[in-house]
């Protein structure tokens, strides 16, 4: 469908006694045509695409289709007549050249610019020569630009500054979202945003605010979003951790220790035993230990961004592995009833003993009696169930050894009750007896009758 290129001048048209006919009758018009709506497809639409003006429950094709700009209907701002009769498009003052209008009244409007922002009224002089208008709006939304964030403090400290970030440029019909980490933020205790969104304001910085934080602009033809911006939180160091946490050591092993510390930046970090420099690492090693090597280990760590430094003291103990103990005992083959005395010998100090009985811990008993320091294990008076294998287990923080087994030997004494006959034995024999006797008592008189 083409726009006629003649210009065209209102006195020339064939149509300008209708016209005046319709404008002395426009407020008599007969209501048979007010359901007519014009829907702008669509509403909303990008910089550079096309709107139609759609025309709805058009129930009789009209003598003539106006489109005017603006509300008013006016000959200045008229953009396009169609006359269906003649399929006749013809240009008005507002044309722009991007403006059709179909046989059907609609209006293609196309490659729209801000400026087309607004009202569009279509007038229609219809087959009674009545008129008719109806108005529609459309709003054209710019491209939205790549936002990016300002920040009023790009170091911020923990636990002391506040960060402003900022989603520039401000632009209209602008909604503002923030992410961090990819995860959209609202408001909480620290974090505060302005009205319309664009500046999101963190009190009181901590470390776990830190984070890629991204500003994501939209209006209602586009969505546009910033590129990440990574908020960089100093803090630290926190008091540091010493690892692994054994305080006794094992003689002539590879002493090596390690410092950890939560700092940003990483924290600076030193090692000092018994108060002297020994190492400007994290990692401290110490070959070949000897009890030499016993004190006090200081991990001193700094952050030379917030000045501060912390220091964990760890008291470490070198300690010789033990030796084998043994155990002596004057006789071990006992007669029941006598006592017994075990000694546990060992080279070792700073020890402790225990004792084992056929190879379990020893139970304790009335009979049985350990030394303050368990080297002495007495067993008074001594029963036959005593008898068994005895070892003792001499250890330190670093090592234990178990003695050479010793086997005690029990004579029983006769008159401490029948060798492997338990009491529950003997009762049960009893009540047997008992049983039997009632027995043959009831058979003999059972034969007697
Ligand atoms: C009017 O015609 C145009 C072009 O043919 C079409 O896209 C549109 O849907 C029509 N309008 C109605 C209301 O049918
Ligand atoms: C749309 O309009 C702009 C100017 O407003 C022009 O530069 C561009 O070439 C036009 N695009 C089309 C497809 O007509
Ligand atoms: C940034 O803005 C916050 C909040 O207004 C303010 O407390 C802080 O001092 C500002 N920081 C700098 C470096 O200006
Ligand atoms: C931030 O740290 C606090 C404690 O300091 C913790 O309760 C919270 O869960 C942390 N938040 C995140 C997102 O890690
Ligand atoms: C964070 O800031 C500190 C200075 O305060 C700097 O040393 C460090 O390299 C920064 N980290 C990152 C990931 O930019
Ligand atoms: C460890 O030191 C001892 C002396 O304290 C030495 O006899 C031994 O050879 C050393 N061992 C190693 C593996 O260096
Ligand atoms: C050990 O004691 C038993 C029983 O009292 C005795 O028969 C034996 O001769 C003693 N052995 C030694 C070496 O004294
Ligand atoms: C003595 O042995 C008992 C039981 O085996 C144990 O609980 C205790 O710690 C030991 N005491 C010493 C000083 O070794």
């Amino acid at each position: 469908m083409e726009l006629s290129s003649a210009p065209l001048h209102k006195g020339q048209l064939p149509w300008r006694g209708l016209l005046l006919t319709a404008s002395l009758l426009i407020y008599w018009s007969s209501p048979t045509t007010a359901q007519v709506t014009v829907e702008a497809v669509p509403p909303h639409v990008a910089e550079g695409a096309n709107v139609l003006l759609l025309v709805h429950n058009l129930t009789e094709t009209p003598l003539v289709f106006y489109w005017y700009k603006g509300e008013n209907p006016d000959n200045s701002n008229e953009i396009a007549r169609f006359i269906p009769s003649a399929n006749v498009n013809t240009a008005g003052p507002a044309y722009s050249g991007r403006e059709t209008i179909y046989p059907n009244g609609s209006l293609l409007f196309e490659n729209v610019t801000q400026k087309d922002t607004g009202a569009y009224t279509l007038q229609m002089l219809m087959q009674s020569f009545d008129t008719t208008k109806v108005s529609v709006q459309f709003h054209v939304h710019p491209p939205l630009p790549k936002p990016s964030i300002t920040s009023n403090n790009s170091n911020p400290m923990e636990g002391e500054d506040s960060v402003v970030l900022m989603c520039e440029p401000e632009t209209e019909t602008t909604s503002y979202l923030w992410r961090r980490n990819g995860q959209s933020l609202s408001e909480g205790d620290r974090l505060k945003l302005s009205e319309d969104n664009r500046t999101l304001t963190l009190l009181s910085v901590v470390r776990n605010d830190t984070g890629d934080y991204e500003c994501e602009t939209r209006n209602p033809v586009s969505i546009s979003r910033s590129d990440p911006f990574t908020l960089n939180i100093t803090y630290g160091p926190d008091v540091p951790i010493i690892s692994p946490t054994d305080t006794h050591f094992h003689l002539r092993t590879n002493l090596s220790l390690s410092c950890q510390a939560a700092s940003n930046p990483p924290a600076l970090y030193s090692w000092f035993v018994n108060g002297e420099l020994l190492s400007s690492s994290q990692e401290l090693l110490i070959p070949n230990i000897t009890t030499k090597n016993s004190g006090s280990y200081t991990c001193f760590v700094y952050n030379s961004v917030t000045g501060l430094s912390r220091t964990t003291v760890k008291n470490i103990t070198v300690l010789e592995p033990v030796t084998t103990p043994s155990i002596q005992v004057s006789n071990s083959t006992v007669k029941e009833l006598d006592s017994v005395f075990l000694n546990c010998s060992s080279n070792n100090t700073g020890i402790s003993i225990h004792w084992l009985f056929n190879g379990q811990s020893l139970g304790l008993t009335d009979r049985t009696n350990l030394s303050l320091d368990n080297s002495t294990l007495s067993i008074d008076p001594v029963r036959r169930e005593d008898a068994g294998v005895y070892q003792c287990e001499v250890s330190n923080p670093v090592s234990s050894e178990r003695s050479d087994p010793i086997q005690l030997d029990i004579i029983a004494d006769p008159t401490q009750g029948s060798p492997g006959l338990s009491g529950d034995a003997t009762a049960g024999i009893f009540v047997g007896s008992v049983t039997w006797v009632t027995l043959i008592a009831a058979l003999a008189y059972f034969l007697c009758f």
